[in-house]
C-alpha cells in the first residue's frame, strides 16, 4: 500500500497552524498517511551526525511515497529545526529519493509565499523528488489556519492531485538542474583568498559588527572576509561567531511581536547580541550557503530576530552582507541577508557572493565594500527602499492596521515612527485594539474567536464529507 509522510516542521507542536492545515488535507487522501514532527525529534545542527531519532525520519521517508513537507513560514524558509535535516540529507552520502513525490503545506502571513516555495521545490528536487505542488494558507498563531473556504479547496485540490499521481505511477518532471551537493552543504564553506592591500588607519570613530554563521577557523572564506574588514575598516570591528554563541532556534511563541517591548523570552545570549546590533554603526552578515539559502546558525538567529523586522529598529545603520561557498546559489543566499538586513532598517549597501571564487576581483570587491560601508556610515548615505523591502513594510503596516488587537507592539512603533500613513485604522481594528488592552478580555476573545473559527471549519468539513468524497485512506501516526 502505497504511503504519504507529512514531515513537520512547526515548533508550535499542536498549536500549528501549518499542522491543521495538512490535518485537513490529510482527510482527502486515498492512500495511508502519517505525521512526524520533525521538531520533536530534536536534530542535532551538526550535518554529519546520523543520530538516531535522524535515521528514524530517513526510514519514513524511504517507506513512503509522498513526502509532504509541513510548516510555517519562518524568515522567508522553512523553521531551522527542519533545515537541521535537510543539511544532514545534502551533507551525508546517498540519499536520494528519485521516484517519490514532495509537496508542501505552508502557513504564513503571506509573506514571500513564491519565493519560499520555490526554495522548497528547489531543495525537494535536489534530493531527487518530482514536485507536485503546494498550498499556502494564511495562518495566525492563535487561531491556526484563518482563510477557510479558498485554503480548504486548495488542500482538497492538492490531495487529489496527490491521489491520482499515486494511482497512475505519475511522478512530476524536475525544473531545476542536478546541483552538486557539495554547493548544497554547509560543509562548502569556500575558498579564503589573498588579503595584502594597504592597512587603514584606524582613525574612525564608529563600530562595525561581523557576524558570522560559522566558526571562523573553520572557514577560509569567512576568514579572509573578516581579515579584510580589519584590514581595511578606519574603525573598530568587532566579531561574532554564531555557531561558538549558540543561538538555539525561535519556538515560535510570537512574544516578541505581541509585545509592546519585544523582547525574546528565550535565555541565551541573544537578547545581549540584540542590544548590540543597536549600539554599533555597522552590522555585517556572513553566512555560507547550505539548500540554496544560508548556514544555520545565521538563519537561528534571523529567525529568533523576527520581531525587529515588524520594527525596523535599526534604522540609521549600515551594512553589506556576504555568503559564500554555494556556487552560482550564492547569489540567492546572498540576496536573502541583504534583503532580511534591509527589513530591520540598517541599509544594506551590497549583498556579495563569491560567485566564481577564482575571480581575482573578489579580495578588491570586499575591499571597496568595506571602504564603502565607512563612508556611508560617516556620510549618513540617504538609500531609497528597494521593492521587497518597501513591499513588506507596507503588509506589516497594513496587518498592524487590522490586525492592531494582536500586532500592537506593530502598531505603537509604526505611529511611533511615522510609519502609519494606512487609511482606515479606525472602526473594528480600533476596537479591538482598545479591547486588547485588558489581559482578561484579550484571552476571552481569543478563545471566543478560536472556537468560532474551528466550529465554522468542522461545519465545512461535514458538510464536504456528507455530500463529497472524502479520502480513503487511513491516519497511521504513531503515538497520535
Ligand atoms: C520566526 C518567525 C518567522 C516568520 N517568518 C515568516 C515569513 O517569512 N513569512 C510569512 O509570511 N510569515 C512568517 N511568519 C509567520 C508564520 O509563518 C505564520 O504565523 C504561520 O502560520 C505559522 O505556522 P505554524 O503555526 O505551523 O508554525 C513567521 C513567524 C515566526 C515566528
Amino acid at each position: 500500500m502505497k504511503k504519504v509522510l507529512f514531515l513537520c516542521g512547526s515548533p508550535r507542536g499542536k498549536k500549528s497552524a501549518s499542522l491543521s492545515t495538512a490535518l485537513y488535507m490529510s482527510r482527502f487522501l486515498d492512500y495511508d498517511y502519517e505525521f512526524v514532527d520533525v521538531v520533536k525529534a530534536r536534530l542535532s545542527s551538526d550535518p554529519t551526525e546520523a543520530e538516531p531519532a535522524f535515521l528514524k525520519i530517513v526510514e519514513k521517508m524511504k517507506e513512503a511515497d509522498v513526502v509532504v513537507w509541513t510548516f510555517g513560514a519562518w524568515i522567508w524558509f522553512v523553521p531551522v529545526q527542519m533545515q537541521y535535516l535537510f543539511d544532514k540529507l545534502f551533507t551525508q552520502e546517498g540519499y536520494d529519493f528519485t521516484g517519490k513525490i514532495a509537496a508542501s503545506v505552508m502557513t504564513s502571513v503571506r509573506v514571500m509565499d513564491d519565493y519560499i516555495f520555490n526554495r522548497v521545490r528547489f531543495v525537494s528536487e535536489q534530493l531527487g523528488f518530482g514536485y507536485i505542488g503546494d498550498v499556502s494558507a494564511e495562518g495566525n498563531p492563535l487561531f491556526g489556519y484563518v482563510d477557510g473556504e479558498e485554503t480548504e479547496d486548495s488542500c482538497r485540490v492538492l490531495a487529489g492531485k496527490i491521489n491520482r499521481a499515486l494511482e497512475d505511477g505519475y511522478v512530476p518532471a524536475k525544473e531545476s538542474a542536478y546541483l552538486d551537493r557539495a554547493y548544497l552543504s554547509p560543509l562548502n564553506r569556500g575558498k579564503g583568498f589573498e588579503v595584502n592591500g594597504p592597512e587603514a588607519g584606524k582613525d574612525g570613530d564608529k563600530t562595525i559588527l561581523v557576524i558570522t554563521g560559522n566558526r571562523i577557523s573553520e572557514d577560509p572564506a569567512g576568514a579572509s572576509i573578516v581579515e579584510s574588514i580589519n584590514r581595511y575598516s578606519r574603525n573598530k570591528v568587532e566579531l561574532i561567531e554564531l555557531e561558538d554563541h549558540k543561538v538555539g532556534p525561535c519556538i515560535g511563541c510570537y512574544l516578541c511581536d505581541f509585545k509592546v517591548e519585544g523582547v525574546c523570552v528565550l535565555k541565551d545570549v541573544y537578547e545581549e547580541i540584540k542590544t548590540r546590533t543597536h549600539e554599533v554603526d555597522g552590522i555585517i552578515y556572513i553566512g555560507s550557503c547550505a539548500s540554496g539559502m544560508v548556514d544555520c546558525h545565521i538563519k537561528a538567529f534571523l529567525d529568533r530576530s523576527w520581531g525587529m523586522d515588524h520594527r525596523p529598529s535599526l534604522k540609521g545603520k549600515y551594512g553589506f552582507a556576504v555568503a559564500t561557498g554555494g556556487g552560482h546559489l550564492g547569489k540567492n543566499a546572498a540576496w536573502y541577508l541583504g534583503a532580511v538586513m534591509d527589513k530591520k532598517g540598517t541599509k544594506c549597501i551590497a549583498a556579495l557572493t563569491e560567485g566564481d571564487s577564482n575571480d581575482p576581483n573578489f579580495a578588491n570587491t570586499v575591499r571597496q565594500t568595506v571602504e564603502d560601508l565607512d563612508r556611508a556610515v560617516e556620510e549618513k548615505w540617504q538609500i531609497a527602499d528597494r521593492f521587497t523591502t518597501r513591499g513588506i513594510t507596507w503588509t506589516f503596516r497594513n496587518l498592524a492596521a487590522i490586525d492592531g488587537m494582536m500586532l500592537r507592539a506593530n502598531y505603537d512603533f509604526h505611529k511611533k515612527n511615522k510609519m502609519f500613513d494606512y487609511p482606515a485604522t479606525g472602526g473594528s481594528a480600533a476596537v479591538m485594539r482598545i479591547l486588547f488592552k485588558s489581559k482578561k478580555l484579550e484571552k476571552k476573545l481569543i478563545a471566543f474567536n478560536r472556537n468560532r473559527i474551528a466550529k465554522e471549519r468542522e461545519e465545512r468539513l461535514e458538510k464536504i464529507i456528507k455530500t463529497g468524497t472524502p479520502g480513503k485512506g487511513k491516519n497511521i501516526t504513531e503515538n497520535k
